[in-house]
């Protein structure tokens, strides 16, 4: 029997909410940071199959979230693709060399780097109840390209903005390989035994209207179609956060399965204005999840009475933090449990 989160991805209306939380696993739970002193750091820990296949079950033993999100990294692609990857206590990731003042031939594909990840897919899968669904996933060329063009995370990607702008032509070629690579990537998840994916478009929020239709609607709508075309049965949930009013337009010409939503969404208005019957994904705010309290159940409840009419997956409107007090996801997860349709 597929669990209810599959079940909703796919387009039906459970009587349950199903639930599971973008960064589920992480530095908000002892145990994960038990085990990453133990390993001594994140890609340590993410190519260390039993490590990382321990660590995505994790918040499924403590919790029993619906899903189990594949732990990795969206910067494991760019590391596919022949850059250095680091991620230095307290800086964030790093990438080298920058493609701001490298070209992109200048690199040699390491497809090995991959491998792994799928070996951690299969351990997950063998150890997962049947009711649970394993998510696999994978971010989108925008937000992807913004770290291999700036080296690091940027506040508001000026300089692969600037370099959009610039030298498209360039800029495409960045997004193309990015594309390819993906697809291989996350058709690789689905063969390992990934149930449904998520691409992430972080910052897809900083792009103009038409820059926006560019480098995130054409390359989501890309990826979708190659990986529909092998893995017609597989839910794709696209979260391009931040894309406000551009949401519908999103919904309807990616052709992604289901759309995650972020906290400064009304959910209301996404009740109204997302394509009817399409599955929604999302929206708590974390920091609400972080802080508690009776506006925690209050709108928590809210989220749940928006889209009582249309397949939901309740989740929040980003990863949750690592101050979260594990007695708030507690909290939430009675709320959401005690509701039904
Ligand atoms: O959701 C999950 O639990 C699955 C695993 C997952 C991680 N990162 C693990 C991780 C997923 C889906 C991601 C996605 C990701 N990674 C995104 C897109 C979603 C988002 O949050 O916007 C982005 C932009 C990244 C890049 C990235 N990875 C950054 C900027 C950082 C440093 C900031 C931070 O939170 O430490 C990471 C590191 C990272 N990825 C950690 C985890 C658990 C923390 C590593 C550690 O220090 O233990």
């Amino acid at each position: 029997m597929p669990g209810i989160l599959l079940e909703t991805l796919r387009g039906n209306n459970a009587r349950r909410r199903p639930l599971w939380l973008m960064r589920q696993a992480g530095r908000y739970l002892p145990e994960y940071r038990e085990l990453r002193a133990e390993k001594g750091g994140f890609l340590a820990l993410v190519y260390d199959t039993d490590a990382a296949a321990e660590i995505t079950l994790q918040p499924i033993r403590r919790f029993g979230f619906d899903g189990a999100i594949l732990f990795s990294d969206i910067l494991i692609v760019p590391y596919a693709m022949g850059q250095d990857l680091q991620f230095l206590a307290g800086e964030g990731p790093k990438l080298t060399p920058r493609l701001v003042d490298n070209a992109l031939e200048g690199l040699t594909r390491v497809p090995e780097r991959l491998s792994p990840i799928y070996e951690t897919v299969r351990k997950v899968r063998a150890q997962l109840d049947d009711d649970k669904t394993m998510l696999g996933f994978a971010g989108s060329p925008w937000t992807v390209a913004t770290y291999m063009v700036a080296g690091e995370g940027s506040r508001d990607q000026h300089d692969t903005r600037a370099m959009a702008y610039r030298d498209p032509g360039a800029f495409e070629a960045i997004i193309d390989a990015v594309i390819q690579v993906t697809v291989e990537y996350l058709c690789g998840q689905i063969e390992a035994g990934a149930e449904a994916v998520q691409l992430f478009d972080s910052w897809a929020g900083s792009l103009s209207p038409a820059q926006f239709e560019r480098w995130v609607i054409a390359p989501n709508a890309a990826i979708t179609a190659a990986v529909k075309a092998r893995h017609p049965e597989t839910p794709i949930i696209g979260f391009p956060k931040g894309s406000g009013e551009k949401l519908p337009a999103y919904a309807r010409e990616t052709g992604v399965d289901a759309v995650g939503i972020d906290e400064t969404i009304d959910p209301i208005w996404a009740a109204r204005e997302l394509p009817q019957g399409l599955p929604v994904q999302g929206n708590l705010d974390p920091l609400l999840l972080l802080a508690g309290g009776e506006d925690l159940d209050r709108q928590a409840r809210a989220v749940l009475d928006a889209f009582a009419d249309r397949p939901h997956v309740f989740n929040l409107g980003h990863g949750i933090g690592q101050f979260t007090p594990i007695a708030n996801v507690e909290q939430l997860l009675a709320i959401v449990r005690s509701w039904e349709r």
